[in-house]
């Protein structure tokens, strides 16, 4: 995702120091760079689609190498396709400021046809654009950098990490904001330096203050003021920053597998928050493919996916079919492909995958079509083959995983299925507005409830589960319903990174077989939250205990934490976005359990990212 810097210094050039800040933050994946750099004649913007290169080569020599101030950007696009125009920085009409911008602006739309109304000419696609213009708006209504940055956020809903600067007599200005993404600033006594990654500071100093939701800092040769949107000051204490540059490219976090599991209250906020629209209770996916004419004439559904996509499949299931009422068929896209799959007439064929690529997830894609099948993909990755070949893509937004163990890129698509659900519900007629209204709040909801589920304490919860269960023999995970494929995600998150043995199964099923193996070295995972199957999952975990196994229930109900041995609360929530909160303390469970046995968490003995093999 976005990656942006920016640098104040007394003597000498910027130039260097965004380049090699911005190269910094490549592992967030970009498809853009861009640099604003400000110097005695005022602001020159270079910016290039493609990588950091082309933007250098942009870089004349010499030209801006006296910019005391300057501000850069990596852009992984959203709003407008990755090209030389679309890149940031970007610039009010009089070409006042420059603005590097990180996250969604959600009501961008409403806000353009106010300045456009106005007179402003637009020279990009992106929602970051609007904000350049109401800032340089409140400058020349007499405001200075700080006043105008605050009165426009005022009027901005969304997501955002941003960097403004502008040119006064007495020097640069450099201000910066947060609310959503990472942003922290560091000061010198020779400069002021900003990142949304620390990584892009320690060289500067490894006293490093992490901005806060709702904080605006205006930087100064050393001296950063905090402010909070409402305009009141703050003191943010810097932290001091102990890393090598190999940890420190995971962020504060020791694996990318941990950092993309926090990540996800995010990652929701990018793939869903700008596509809701309340008014009408229904998603607007802003891509053809998913119109009302589009979905009407669809009588069934063909999931295919591998690995943990699969099981974000297997959830979209128990969503296309309860709130689309279509039937749906799910398989292996593995096996999918040699069976002489049936495909009815009308099919909508859904490929879901992070990368794209998987091989036999492409190849039952392909296949499908070939059966006459219309195809879609839920993907995470712009550009890659699956996006080409399917008719209609939704893009998880979910950033660059680099953890092979999928989390983040799970919960995008579980995201994505859900909101497809409603799409082809409301499409159908089978959802009037004011239920599509319901659903489709929900899913804002849950990123406050997300965050609750990464907050230390229950974060330190799952630490807890995971030391006490550390030498048990096996694990059992077990769900009904819509969390029965949380379940299997679970169990494939542990024997993925910790090589545990654990098997995810139906709770329903357990008599059928699994009750053979419990015993007191069998730990047994019970997901359990308030509603339809609760009551059931409540009997299933006293057979375990009957027979001496032990049992971490995972959920909102607490009677299930009254009979077992150890429990992770996880806060009320829609049943169908329960999945989304409950993975997470399985994620972490799968996590801290590869710690305490010391194996290689984000590279995982003879697994691959992305499988492009049969
Ligand atoms: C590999 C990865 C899994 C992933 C699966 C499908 O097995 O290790 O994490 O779920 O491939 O990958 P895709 O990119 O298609 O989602």
């Amino acid at each position: 995702m976005c990656g942006i810097v920016g640098a104040l210094v007394n003597e000498g050039s910027v130039v260097s120091d965004l380049i090699e800040g911005l190269r910094l933050l490549e592992y967030r994946g970009y498809d853009s760079a861009g640099v604003a750099l400000m110097d005695a004649r005022g602001i020159t913007i270079r910016r290039r689609a493609g990588r950091i290169e082309r933007l250098e080569a942009a870089l004349a020599e010499n030209e801006a190498s006296s910019a005391r101030a300057g501000i850069g950007h990596t852009r992984w696009a959203t709003h407008g396709v990755p090209s030389d125009t679309n890149a940031h920085p970007h610039t009010d009409t009089e070409g006042r400021i420059a603005l590097v911008h990180n996250g969604i602006i959600e009501n961008y739309a409403e806000l353009k046809a106010e300045l456009v109304a106005s007179g402003v000419k637009f020279q990009s696609e992106t929602d970051t654009e609007v904000l350049a213009h109401l800032i340089g708006r409140e400058l020349s209504r007499g405001n200075d950098l700080l006043q105008a940055v605050l009165a426009s956020l005022s009027r901005v809903r969304g997501y955002y990490a941003i960097a403004a600067i502008t040119k006064t007599p007495e020097g640069p200005r450099l201000v910066c904001a947060r609310q959503g993404p990472p942003l922290a600033v560091a000061v010198t006594k020779d400069g002021a330096y900003l990142a949304s990654d620390v990584l892009a500071l320690i060289k500067h100093t490894r006293d490093v203050t992490f901005l806060e939701d709702g904080d605006v800092a205006d930087l100064h040769i050393g001296r950063a003021d905090v402010w909070r949107t409402d305009g009141t000051s703050v003191v943010r204490v810097p932290k001091r920053v102990e890393w090598d540059p190999e940890e420190a490219a995971k962020g504060t976090f020791p694996h990318y597998m941990l950092k993309e599991i926090h990540e996800q209250p995010d990652v929701l906020a990018h793939t869903a928050f700008d596509k809701i629209k309340e008014e009408k209770g229904d998603i607007d996916f802003g891509v053809p493919g998913f119109s009302d004419s589009d979905l009407r004439g669809i009588e069934r559904i063909a999931v295919v996916a591998c690995g943990t996509a699969l099981h974000a499949g297997y959830i979209a299931r128990y969503m296309f079919e309860g709130l689309a009422r279509l039937p749906v068929d799910i398989d292996y896209a593995s096996e999918f492909r040699y069976r002489d799959p049936v495909i009815a007439r009308n099919t909508l064929a859904i490929a879901i995958s992070q990368s794209g690529e998987t091989a036999d997830t492409l190849a039952a894609l392909r296949k499908a079509k070939e059966l006459g099948a219309r195809t879609a993909a839920i993907c995470n990755v712009e550009g890659s083959t699956l996006v080409r070949e399917a008719d209609a893509t939704i893009l998880t937004r979910a950033g660059p995983e680099i953890g092979v163990a999928s989390t983040k890129a799970f919960t995008a698509q579980v995201a994505a299925a859900y909101m497809l659900a409603v799409r082809l519900a409301r499409a159908r007629g089978v959802l009037t507005p004011e239920a599509g209204r319901e659903l489709v709040l929900e899913l804002r909801l849950l990123r406050p409830r997300m965050e609750q589920m990464l907050g230390e304490r229950i974060v330190s919860e799952v630490r807890e589960v995971a030391e006490k269960n550390q030498h048990q023999k096996g694990f059992l995970f077990l769900g009904r319903g819509i969390n029965y494929p949380v379940a299997l995600e679970g169990a494939l998150k542990l024997k993925e990174i910790s090589y545990v043995h654990a098997e995810g199964y139906p709770a329903g099923e357990m008599k059928h077989g699994p009750i053979a193996l419990i015993e007191p070295s069998m730990s047994i995972v019970a997901l359990n939250s308030t509603g339809l199957v609760h009551e059931k999952v409540r009997s299933n975990i006293e057979q375990v205990r009957a027979r001496g196994g032990r049992v971490i229930s995972i959920g909102s109900d607490r009677e299930s934490w009254a009979i077992s041995d150890e429990h992770v609360e996880v806060p009320e929530s829609s049943e169908w976005l329960s999945p989304i909160l409950n993975v997470i303390p399985l994620q972490l469970l799968a996590y801290h359990m590869a710690s305490l046995k010391g194996c290689d968490i984000d590279k995982p003995r003879n697994l691959a990212k992305s499988v492009t093999v049969e």
